[in-house]
């Protein structure tokens, strides 16, 4: 086997079924390093309670995303794929890095600012430390490379910061700056056609979807609002279906909808129905190896249960470093 190039790590919400940004902004990245990079990856439950109100759901969310990272291509024989809370070391090297953090550093991220407009009647004590907590994620796998969306390039400055403090507080080297990487696709905008896609802002298209139902979401897509009529002309430009059709469509295709659309020889319905067959025809592997793994729950949980163990085994190695560069009695 040849050498590894480094270690990646990266970790995303339980937030159940994945949709296309999920897909194209983490997850296809999270199966391209596998081959090149020593991978971590972790479904960071302790991270989804910062703004849950009930867990009744967790556990299923948990398997749900599982199923779509291992349909995606995720392999456990390449890569370590486990559940935050069962490598419980990560929050004490979570309070170990709260204390090399000064407070205004956290409430005067963006993320947090965008976290308390949208929650702003439960802002906890975990939810300032979110980035905390990520940081630990990171640092406790000595990962250089984080794979994520662009929405997460505060979080992966803060950890860079929080390796700077610690390391310099300590007067040690034993914790490592990661750089993020981001994919082709960093922000893929939802059907509302303005912001990202998310499962909060119901504007998402699920990859696990049924052929209809991926239909019928991306014929509810929002398009050039110039365009009221059938007649008028469009641009694509400015249009998200356009954007998807880059994505799926071949380039014969998205010529001629850039083309045809500007001149108003193709309606957004036939638009929109050419670009959800592209979408299921690409996505239709997926689903099927999808629907096989659904059918043996059990498998799925050996599989994160013995990621788990692996993953616990690095931590608990940066640990004992951690606890020695700190200067507790032994
Ligand atoms: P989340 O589900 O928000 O925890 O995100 C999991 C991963 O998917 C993170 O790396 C995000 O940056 C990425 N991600 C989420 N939504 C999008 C999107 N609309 N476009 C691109 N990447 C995304
Ligand atoms: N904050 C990330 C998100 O919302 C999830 C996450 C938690 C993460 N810990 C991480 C991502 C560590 C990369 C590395 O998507």
């Amino acid at each position: 086997m040849t050498a590894k190039k480094g270690r990646v790590f990266s970790g995303a919400r339980p937030t159940g079924k994945q949709h296309l940004g999920n897909y194209l902004g983490a997850i296809k990245n999270y199966v391209q390093l596998q081959d090149e990079y020593d991978c971590v990856y972790s479904i960071v439950d302790i991270h989804a309670l910062t703004t849950l109100e009930t867990t009744v759901n967790l556990k299923e969310n948990t398997l749900e995303m599982a199923l779509d990272w291992l349909a995606a291509g995720m392999d456990p024989q390449k890569s370590v794929i486990f559940i935050q809370s069962h490598v419980p070391e990560v929050t004490e090297l979570h309070i170990y890095l709260s204390m090399v953090t000064p407070e205004g550093k956290l409430t005067d991220l963006p993320t947090f600012k965008d976290k308390v407009r949208e929650n702003p009647n439960n802002i906890n004590y975990g939810l300032v430390g979110y980035p905390v907590l990520m940081a630990a994620d990171i640092l406790l796998y000595k990962a250089d490379t984080v794979p994520v969306g662009i929405d997460q390039a505060p979080h992966i400055e803060f950890a860079r910061e929080c390796v700077r403090s610690f390391n310099y507080r300590y007067n040690t080297k034993v914790l490592i700056e990661p750089q993020m990487k981001v994919t082709q696709y960093p922000k893929i905008i939802g059907i509302d056609g303005v912001n990202k896609m998310s499962k909060s802002l119901n504007n998402e298209i699920e990859i696990s979807a049924t052929p209809e139902l991926t239909q019928k979401r991306v014929v509810s897509m929002v398009t050039d609002p110039n365009r009221q009529r059938r007649t008028d002309p469009g641009n694509p430009d400015v249009c998200n279906v356009y954007s998807l059709h880059k994505i799926f469509s071949t380039s014969d295709q998205v010529n001629m909808v850039n083309t045809e659309c500007r001149r108003a020889g193709i309606g957004c319905v036939d638009c929109k129905k050419m670009l959800a067959e592209n979408i299921n025809q690409n996505l239709a592997g997926l689903r099927e190896k999808r629907s096989q793994l659904a059918a043996h729950p059990n498998d799925v949980w050996d599989i994160l249960h013995d990621g788990d163990k692996r993953a616990r085994v690095i931590a608990e190695a940066t640990m004992q470093e951690v606890r020695k560069a700190i200067g507790f009695a032994e």
